[in-house]
């Protein structure tokens, strides 16, 4: 099947490579024309694990290549795909301009029947409005043709975003009134359900909504423990045990309930207030997601806080991991960039080590000193603050880290060492619900 899959960020990317993949021709298009001639000459702009190798080998067989106009790519394309962000606004809404202008495009200049598939997160009823739109377009045009819109949301998380999408647990397909288009998406997703991944048809509306149930119940899960670390830090309970006493229980399960610095990336805050502005404009209360976003903040600020009450006069921070989660370059929404603003904006001096996403992180903090390994950043540092828990970080050792610094605390924002080991190289443990 021929598809385009519009924006090649870090959904779209990997959707464009991994249908590549599967056997699909696919045409990746993007605004950013530095992104894409840099694709063209097979050259992966993001990190994440296998996904070089599968943009190479599929350019090389002729099934994938780049372009920055749509227009080009249409007449190509029996399914269109747009991957493009939905970033929140001052709001909370998810700004959802590039989706409207991507189905406009379409619309404009679309000669055919074809689907568009909306895999960027939106709102439910984005895909009646961009419906909507797209006929709209087509009656002035006096075009006789069908751009029935679709909602495939997507569950990838990056870290493991290949290997996701070639094995999902779910692919969600929300339709409303188009036969062919069904056949077509599953036409399209035959190489996946035939090795038995469940693709389960809904409406439209519904897989609209499942995307940001989903994310929102698993941004739930993280805040509910990290609403306990707090309640365990002032009774002397200990939150692993907790977390743990919790977990081997079958019906809550021992994922998501790790209590930390709090969750960030481009994903869970976006689709939290994205859910609470939505809320608003329905005047349907939802609570819980309410409760979600504002534990997440606390628990950053208070962490944050004992790190600064515990600064000496222009201190230097030794920050590890700069990505929102380990195995990513992502930086958006990441702990370590209000770190290091709060940090900045109080007189000290940042240091940082993270084995992938420095280079992102100098875009966005210049005056940060970026440092080449773990060791080298809490050089003559007043405290070490663990923000990412990259595996580089677990084999540390303590009485190196302890010789090298100024100061003596070691603050693990998630929770990954023994405090014992920690406090035996001479260093203060200061955890989260500990
Ligand atoms: N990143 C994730 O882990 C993840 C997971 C699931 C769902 N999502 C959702 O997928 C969507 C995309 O997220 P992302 O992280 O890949 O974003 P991204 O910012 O990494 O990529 C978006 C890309 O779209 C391009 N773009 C913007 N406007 C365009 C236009 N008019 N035409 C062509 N290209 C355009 C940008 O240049 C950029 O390369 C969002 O709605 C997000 O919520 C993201």
């Amino acid at each position: 099947m021929n598809l385009a899959v519009v924006g090649t960020g870090y959904v779209g990317l990997v959707s464009a490579a991994c249908f590549a993949e599967l056997g699909h021709t696919v045409i990746g298009v993007d605004i950013d024309e530095e992104k894409v001639k840099k694709l063209k000459n097979g050259e992966c702009i993001i990190y994440e694990l296998g996904l070089e190798e599968l943009l190479k080998r599929n350019i090389d067989a002729g099934r994938l290549s780049f372009t920055t106009d749509l227009k080009e790519a249409l007449p190509k394309s029996d399914v269109v795909f747009s991957a493009v962000a939905t970033p929140p606004n001052e709001d909370f809404s998810a700004d959802l301009k590039a989706v409207f202008i991507v189905a406009k495009t379409v619309a404009e200049n679309a000669d055919k029947n074809l689907v568009f598939v909306n895999k960027s997160t939106v709102p439910v009823g984005t895909g009646k409005k961009c419906e909507d739109q797209i006929a709209q377009v087509l009656k002035e045009r006096g075009m006789d043709i069908q751009i029935p819109v679709i909602s495939n949301p997507e569950f990838l998380r990056e870290g493991s975003a290949v290997r996701d999408t070639l094995q999902p647990d779910r692919i969600v397909v929300g339709i409303n009134n188009s036969t062919w288009a069904k056949e077509m998406i599953d036409e399209l997703y035959q190489p996946l359900t035939r090795v038995g991944k469940p693709l389960l048809h809904m409406n439209r509306e519904s897989a609209e909504i499942v995307k940001y149930a989903s994310n929102a119940f698993l941004a739930n899960k993280i805040s509910f423990i990290n609403m306990l670390s707090e309640l365990c830090e002032k009774t002397g309970a200990n939150v692993r045990s907790i977390a743990t006493g919790m977990g081997l229980d079958e019906r809550i399960g021992p994922r998501f309930l790790h209590a930390g610095v709090g969750y960030g990336g481009s994903c869970f805050p976006k689709d939290v207030k994205a859910l609470i502005a939505l809320s608003k404009e329905i005047g349907i209360p939802l609570p819980l997601v309410n409760a979600t976003h504002e534990i997440n903040n606390h628990q950053r600020t208070r962490f944050f806080k004992k790190i600064l009450d515990s600064l000496p006069e222009k201190a230097t921070v030794a920050l590890w991991g700069l990505s929102f989660k380990p195995r990513t370059d992502d930086m958006r929404e990441s702990p370590s960039s209000d770190a290091i603003e709060l940090f900045e904006k109080n007189g000290h001096k940042v240091k940082a080590f993270d084995p992938v996403a420095a280079e992102n992180a100098k875009k966005l903090h210049a005056n940060v000193e970026y440092s080449d390994s773990a060791l080298d950043a809490v050089n003559n540092a007043d405290v070490v603050v663990l923000l990412t828990e990259w595996d580089v970080f677990r084999g540390i050792d303590f009485t190196e880290v302890k010789n090298a610094m100024k100061g003596n605390i070691l603050f693990d924002g998630r929770n990954v060492y023994e405090p014992e080991e920690v406090k035996d190289a001479g260093l203060k443990y200061v955890g989260i619900g500990i």
